[in-house]
């Protein structure tokens, strides 16, 4: 069956047919295209195309259709239909007869396809972003089983501060906390009902737009109609939005494989989590860690794609334009996906704290502390600098580590160290000192950890 058809002398050929045909990925919109196609046929009783009993046969055919694609698996098997919005005309005619020919009424496909996503999409942030919660309770449950773990914090990867683990672990729920609110704007642009805009010009017929925007739980109504049918950045605020957290699962997917080979040796994968060669049997590889940061780089492209797609399209509707969904429907698989797996590896995890704590303490993670503590005393922070690096680089040619020094032995090296200096040889003693909100000081991690636990709170309600 074709929506179309009477200006034509001859049928498209079988090329064309296969080539232009998006049943196979677009059938994923059906449980959408339905809901929508309930709403529109209240809406033209609303304006006396359908009389109610028209209506209710309509709406009953398409509810049993709904039905039957979600329990039916060969459902779809053999259509040829042209896309999914021709397939359910195409099963609401066999179901419910001649009436089905008014469902297209004053409706467009182009507005049609645009409700579809957006239904779609507002699920699928509110998927993503149930997943994205959950990941970041993982990371505090993760951060009290080891709540004064200590670890160096990397710049240039090169060891640069003390940090505690839960300060490290927070970083990455800040991130993940602005993803799940990057969703939300994303569900909320999304939001918007574009039905009544017909193919570019608005609807001939006098629906009552928030009426039906009411109906399918639109929080407004869309201001333009050409606007409608040319635009997706709506799927493009989305696709930014999973970019972004998969660079965000990317970076602690690489942090954590470093962190559990034999070089760092800080942590543990859980069996569940890691795989084995067909070769070495020694080994044991972080690939759940290693496909997550491999589908970051497949959803970025997604959002390429579809940048790329939309730069230079003439306004309004483009066929080019179908090309939106593929990349859309493995970007939300692909995130959902990353942040359920991310989740997993969190829970599994081992720490052993005793190996970055050996890290932090053989190296001059101190120094920037000592260098504070000399500015605090008076001493220009220039001159401070230069002390503490000058006596890094002592230490350095004569292998000592910062435990290895002694209050006197300080106070000889520079008369500008002070003998309470010397406790801050002691990384621990350092973190104390940072004590703003933000910072890696016992108390304002503590007070991030229980307002990051108030915050999930709010989140899931
Ligand atoms: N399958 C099409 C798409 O995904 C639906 C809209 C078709 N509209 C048209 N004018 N051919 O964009």
């Amino acid at each position: 069956m074709k929506l179309w058809g009477g200006r034509f002398e001859t049928g498209p050929s079988a090329v064309f047919e296969r080539f232009s045909g998006s049943l196979h990925f677009d059938r994923r919109l059906i449980d959408a295209d339905i809901r929508g196609s309930q709403a529109f046929a209240r809406a033209l009783e609303s304006v006396g195309i359908l009389t109610a009993a028209e209506r209710a046969q309509i709406v009953e055919a398409f509810e049993q259709i709904r039905s039957e694609a979600s329990r039916e698996p060969a459902f779809f098997e053999g259509a040829s239909d042209e896309d999914v919005h021709t397939l359910v005309i195409r099963k609401l005619k066999e179901r419910a007869g001649p009436v089905a020919d008014k469902i297209h009424t004053g409706r467009s496909r182009n507005e049609q396809v645009s409700l579809d996503v957006r239904l779609w999409l507002r699920e699928e942030c509110d998927r993503a972003r149930g997943l994205a919660a959950a990941l970041m309770g993982a990371l505090l449950d993760l951060a009290d089983r080891y709540p004064s773990a200590v670890i160096p914090g990397y710049t240039h990867l090169r060891r640069a501060q003390a940090v505690l683990w839960p300060h490290y672990l927070l970083a990455y729920f800040e991130m993940f906390a602005r993803d799940w609110e990057r969703l939300g704007e994303a569900r909320r642009r999304a939001n918007v009902l574009p039905l009544g805009s017909g193919a570019l010009a608005g609807s001939g017929f006098p629906f009552d737009r928030e009426a039906i925007a009411r109906d399918l739980g639109f929080e407004a109504i869309t201001a333009n109609s050409m606007d409608v049918s040319a635009d997706r950045d709506f799927a493009l605020d989305f696709l930014y939005a999973a970019s972004v957290s998969m660079i965000h699962l990317s970076r602690l997917a690489e942090d954590w494989i470093l962190y559990s080979s034999e070089e760092f040796g800080w942590m543990e994968l859980g069996d569940g989590v890691t795989s084995g060669s067909s070769l070495m049997p020694q080994k044991k590889n972080p690939d759940s860690l290693e496909l997550i940061r491999g589908k970051s780089g497949r959803v970025l492209g997604s959002l390429h794609s579809l940048l790329v797609t939309m730069k230079g399209l003439p306004l309004t509707y483009n066929r080019d334009m179908q090309e939106d969904k593929e990349p859309l429907f493995d970007a939300a698989d692909q995130l959902c996906a990353s942040l359920e797996m991310a989740r997993t590896v969190v829970d599994s995890v081992t720490l052993h704290p005793s190996k970055p704590l050996a890290a932090v303490e053989e190296s001059w993670v101190i120094a920037t502390d000592l260098a504070e503590a000399l500015a605090r005393s008076g001493t220009p922070f220039h001159q401070a600098h230069q002390i503490a690096g000058r006596l890094v680089l002592e230490s350095i040619r004569a292998g000592k580590k910062p435990s290895d020094w002694t209050s006197g032995a300080l106070q000889a090296f520079a008369p500008e160290f002070r003998s309470e200096h010397a406790l801050l040889l002691n990384p621990l003693e350092g973190m104390k000192s940072r004590s703003v909100p933000g910072a890696t000081g016992p108390e304002p991690v503590a007070n991030a950890l229980a307002a990051a636990r108030r915050r999930l709170q709010s989140m899931l309600q």
